[in-house]
């Protein structure tokens, strides 16, 4: 007899368990306070929607390719999304895949709702013209450096707090992957929130901190005025 039984394995994804968790979750969407009133003022037939979504999950886990529509336009039209907004709906999704007893299907599930979410929200940020923090260099500076590749786990504690860059030092901030927030300390204390593909620019001197929203990665640029070609790898 060994000493410890092997964790159960999970069962398959099937048409059946996926069509419990859209169910399940939809019906937790249409009723919550913030999600519900934005779905029900643009679906008028929800047992066609659910359909849909049930084909969606299905293309995307099982791969069967019976999904039609298209996410992003349908998205990038609606008026008034926020990255809370998108919070909410990944706390209730993972709340829903949590209770559904299939390890298999929560994992994946809840890594692709929050890469589609990413996703939405970068498109839906660009499409809109929101107030935002610059996103371009001014002309003549350069870079000189770059960061290391930053991830949730080697995130040092100093770009977590208040901080900023040296006299003269620009940085150009890039995500790669997942959803990064940015935030000036000091008023008026303006902040946004990067999905993989944006940018923005960290100015000199100006007090910033960064936060992931959902894990990925990000790097920093450095940049200053008037220098040449940035120096070769391993060079002064
Ligand atoms: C803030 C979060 C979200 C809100 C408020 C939201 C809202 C909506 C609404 C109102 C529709 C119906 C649009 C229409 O028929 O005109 C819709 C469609 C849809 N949503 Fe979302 N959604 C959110 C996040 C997500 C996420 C994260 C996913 C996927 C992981 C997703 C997947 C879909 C799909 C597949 C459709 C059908 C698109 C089509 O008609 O082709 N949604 N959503």
């Amino acid at each position: 007899m060994p000493l410890s039984a092997p964790a159960p394995a999970s069962p398959p994804i099937t048409e059946e368990a996926i069509r419990r968790l859209v169910h399940r979750f939809y019906a937790q969407v249409r009723q919550d306070e913030t999600l519900g009133p934005i779905f029900n003022a643009r679906v008028a037939d929800w047992d066609h929607h659910l359909e849909m979504l049930c084909d969606f999950w299905s293309s995307l886990l099982l791969g069967t390719r019976r999904f039609k529509g298209a996410p992003i336009p349908a998205h990038a039209r609606i008026p008034d999304l926020s990255w809370p907004l998108f919070q909410r709906w990944l706390a209730l999704f993972h709340g829903v895949t949590a209770g559904l007893d299939h390890p298999a299907l929560q994992a994946q599930a809840d890594a692709m709702a929050e890469r589609i979410a990413a996703k939405l929200w970068s498109v839906w940020q660009t499409r809109q013209s929101l107030p935002r923090l610059p996103d371009t260099l001014p002309e003549g500076v350069r870079p000189y450096r770059e960061s290391p590749v930053f991830t949730p786990d080697n995130l040092p504690a100093g770009l977590r707090s208040a901080h900023t860059t040296k006299d003269g030092t620009w940085g150009l901030l890039k995500v790669h992957a997942g959803v990064l927030r940015y935030t000036l300390d000091d008023p008026p204390h303006t902040e946004v929130v990067l999905a993989a593909g944006q940018q923005v620019v960290i100015e000199p001197q100006v007090r910033h901190h960064v936060a992931f929203e959902l894990p990925g990665s990000f790097q920093i640029t450095f940049c200053r005025a008037g220098e040449a070609e940035p120096p070769a790898p391993g060079g002064a």
